[in-house]
């Protein structure tokens, strides 16, 4: 058994807290908040003490393994003290909002040779992974380019956003990865387009509603990714590989699959799973397991401190690239 911490008990600690107490090879010992209630509302559903002072798990000995899903900003300084301590660690992404501060973090825990992984769960999603599978597989034969759409349902609050490091760093980051993921290349080249089509108020913090990114590789491949910050429709979440011999394309997710035709409308569908938490079940689930798997084996985790300095290093460049109208080169 894998004696595992959650740290921080909001909305992605509640996820990860359930997914190990369902784990069979893990038991959740503990939960961190400063807020000592939110951490004691997830002990008393999931498991484990509640507790207010991330150091008493970092020094607790009995303690194999840390969740992060602490705020942005406390990530770096909690991933150094856990991994000194000799625990495993999966950290929620982003790694940090400034790219120096994730390498000096992300050199520092390969000194350690500590097991650390970061939290992009989307490369979990059983679609996504199959499409990663069938590429892979050369189903498609050799890939041209990758598209990807990635719509929120709706704005965040007011104060998430004022400190989530704008749309590129805290939202389309999840993208970057999953483009570097299928393009299996780093892309050298980003251009960027930034608007506000519907939230001004965006503009005293620098940020933007709705975004389009444009990068290629060495090779040539090519990915696009669009996103905005509400989509009046739901969570409109989909993946798009174009290859020498074919495409691959995955599907938005609703809780059925019944199509209702009548005298006013037909293909009527429910609307679409939302928001990341019901869409990405499944995802956080075998997130979750392959963590524990790979810390109980020994084997290397599947996504490191590195993936993900690379795909903040691509959510500055597309910042960039919006604030100088020009495509930029990443060195
Ligand atoms: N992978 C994903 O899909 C995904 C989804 C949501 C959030 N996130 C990331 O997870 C992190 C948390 O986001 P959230 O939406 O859950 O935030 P949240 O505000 O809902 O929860 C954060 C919790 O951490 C607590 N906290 C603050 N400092 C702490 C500390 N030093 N030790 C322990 N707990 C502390 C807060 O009191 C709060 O309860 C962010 O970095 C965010 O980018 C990732």
């Amino acid at each position: 058994m894998i004696n595992v911490a959650v740290l921080g008990a909001g909305r992605i600690g509640r996820v990860h807290a359930e997914n190990i107490s369902r784990h069979p090879a893990a038991e959740l010992v503990a939960v961190v908040d400063p807020i000592l209630s939110n951490a004691q509302t997830l002990a008393a559903a999931f498991g484990g003490r509640a507790l207010s002072d991330p150091l008493e798990v970092i020094n607790n000995k009995a303690i194999d393994a840390v969740i992060i899903g602490t705020p942005t900003d406390t990530h770096v300084d909690l991933m150094l003290r856990a991994a000194a301590a000799g625990k495993a660690i999966l950290c929620e992404k982003p790694v940090d909002l400034d790219i120096t501060r994730a390498k000096a973090a992300e050199q520092e825990l390969k000194k350690l040779n500590i097991p650390v992984m970061l939290g992009f769960n989307r490369r979990f999603d059983p679609s996504a992974a199959e499409i990663k599978r069938r590429l892979g597989e050369g189903d498609i034969g050799e890939l041209h380019q990758v598209i990807i759409t990635s719509r929120d349902p709706g704005l965040a609050p007011a104060e998430y956003l004022k400190h989530s490091g704008g749309i590129f760093r805290d939202m389309v980051i999840h993208d970057f990865d999953m483009a570097r993921w299928l393009l299996g290349e780093d892309p050298v080249e980003v251009y960027a387009s930034g608007s506000r089509m519907f939230a001004p108020e965006l503009e005293a913090l620098g940020d933007y509603d709705t975004v389009m990114v444009q990068m290629h590789t060495a090779s040539g491949k090519q990915c696009h990714i669009n996103c905005s910050r509400q989509a009046v429709y739901g969570y409109d979440q989909r993946i798009e590989v174009f290859g020498s011999q074919g495409m691959l394309m995955n599907d938005n997710l609703r809780a059925n699959t019944v199509r209702e035709y009548t005298a006013h409308q037909t293909e009527s569908r429910v609307p679409l799973l939302d928001f990341f938490m019901q869409r990405y079940t499944d995802a956080y689930r075998l997130e979750m397991d392959a963590f524990i798997t790979a810390v109980s084996s020994g084997k290397p985790l599947p996504v490191t401190p590195h993936d993900g300095c690379m795909a903040l290093k691509l959510a500055d460049a597309a910042q960039l690239s919006v604030e100088t109208r020009a495509p930029v080169k990443i060195s």
